[in-house]
């Protein structure tokens, strides 16, 4: 059975259900809780049985390592040996709030399952009520990866937590919708002295550029943060493999794949080793087919959709589309089900709603799915990161 409180006073440390969910995270069961991301499911990370319970209850391959959450700058020395000075710095700028650092674990401090075995420990502290209060109640480093089955989309209402998890898992703490509805940005300070962005996030290569005054890049992604054209360029021959292979080059390890000429955008390759561990697992992915329709002119993506929606719909398929509210309104006779997601004047609600359109998808049976591809600007690299995960890099180009 699990539990389900539903949080009246979100500021309320007092409040009955934040103790209780506390103390089953202390007795080692798994909570799953809101926070300005996603909802998270948590347990006890110093405890390797509790850990285990969040890899079997998701389905989680045991070699993706896990974020340990935090609720006082104090608690993140207890989990790292040092602390750069342009890590302190991020953490100062942008804690609590959804940026995890990727620093040197302290041995012993948590479960050798929460890191995978790594030398490193992604920490982060998030900036919500309800996750500050019950982790300084349950009083211990709470590992947390988002709280949705294994490949499923990442959960934004305790809704969808319940629809993933429910009977397996101890309780859901309900404190209504997530913030940013995209996961938090994971980012590695590297022996290069520039700053790795392992999973972009809701906070974006510039704002760290700002912060962190040193080159920021984006593994596998357009580089971004600092300078025209960003990391890629300007460096020497083996630049643009060192961005793609950013964990590799943050460790100062050999790069691995092909190496781009300098100065040339740099792209997803998935020839490139994964970059944070867990990259090269299926992400967010709906049940049907899902492609990715990408182009410089609306019109033209707009009628290479349309034309697809028809050839799928003719051979069976329940089809769906995805799109900015302004364009929704030219597949609706076309399509079986057409899901808005947000405005293309307001990227940030795009990424709020993302995750939750993509459930809709399963909801209503679609097999053939479309997207239209969003501005890769600000949040903007954060929500096509998902939306390629979650079409397997299907990516028709018009
Ligand atoms: O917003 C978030 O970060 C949410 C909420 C619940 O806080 N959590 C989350 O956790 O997204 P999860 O487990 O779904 O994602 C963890 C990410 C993965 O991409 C994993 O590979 C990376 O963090 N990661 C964890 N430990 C790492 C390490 N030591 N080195 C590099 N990457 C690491
Ligand atoms: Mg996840």
């Amino acid at each position: 059975m699990t539990k389900l409180w539903v949080v009246k006073n979100e500021y309320n440390i007092e409040e009955p259900s934040i103790r209780e969910a506390a103390d089953l995270l202390r007795q080692g069961e798994q909570v799953a809780f809101p926070t300005e991301t996603v909802y998270g499911l948590g347990a006890d990370a110093r405890n390797t049985e509790a850990v285990d319970g969040i890899f079997r209850a998701k389905g989680r391959p045991s070699d993706n390592p896990l974020i340990v959450h935090i609720a006082e700058e104090g608690m993140l020395f207890e989990l790292a040996t040092a602390v750069d000075e342009v890590s302190l710095r991020l953490a100062r700028a942008f804690w609590p709030g959804p940026l995890t650092l990727v620093l040197p674990v302290r041995p012993g401090a948590v479960s050798p399952r929460v890191t995978a075995g790594l030398d490193t420990v992604a920490v982060r502290m998030p900036a919500h009520p309800v996750a500050l209060s019950l982790i300084a109640a349950a009083g211990c480093p709470v590992a947390a990866p988002s709280a949705n089955r294994s490949g499923r989309p990442s959960p934004t209402l305790a809704e969808h937590v319940r629809e993933d998890l429910a009977g397996r898992i101890a309780g859901i703490v309900d404190a209504g919708a997530a913030g940013v509805g995209l996961e938090s940005t994971v980012a590695e300070v590297g022996v290069d002295g520039r700053v790795h962005v392992l999973r972009p996030g809701g906070v974006t290569p510039a704002e760290l550029a700002r912060v962190a005054g040193c080159e920021v890049v984006v593994a596998g992604e357009r580089a971004g943060g600092s300078g025209e054209g960003g990391g890629a360029t300007g460096s020497g021959g083996g630049a643009a493999a060192a961005v793609a292979d950013a964990a590799a080059g943050a460790r100062g390890r050999e790069a691995e794949g092909r190496a781009a000429p300098a100065g040339e955008a740099v792209h997803d390759d998935e020839s490139f080793r994964p970059k944070a561990p867990g990259m090269k697992y299926a992400h967010y992915a709906p049940q049907g087919r899902l492609a990715v329709v990408q182009g410089g002119r609306a019109e033209a993506v707009a009628s290479r959709i349309l034309q697809e929606l028809d050839q799928a719909r003719a051979a069976g398929e329940v089809t769906g589309v995805l799109a900015p509210e302004e364009h929704a309104h030219l597949y609706r006779d076309r399509a079986d089900l057409v899901v808005s997601c947000g405005s293309l004047r307001d990227p940030e609600s795009t990424a709020r709603e993302l995750f939750a359109a993509l459930r809709r998808f399963d909801e209503a049976g679609a097999t053939c799915i479309f997207a239209e591809a969003f501005a890769e600007e600000g949040i903007g690299l954060a929500v096509m990161n998902r939306l390629r995960k979650a079409a397997a890099n299907t990516v028709i180009k018009v």
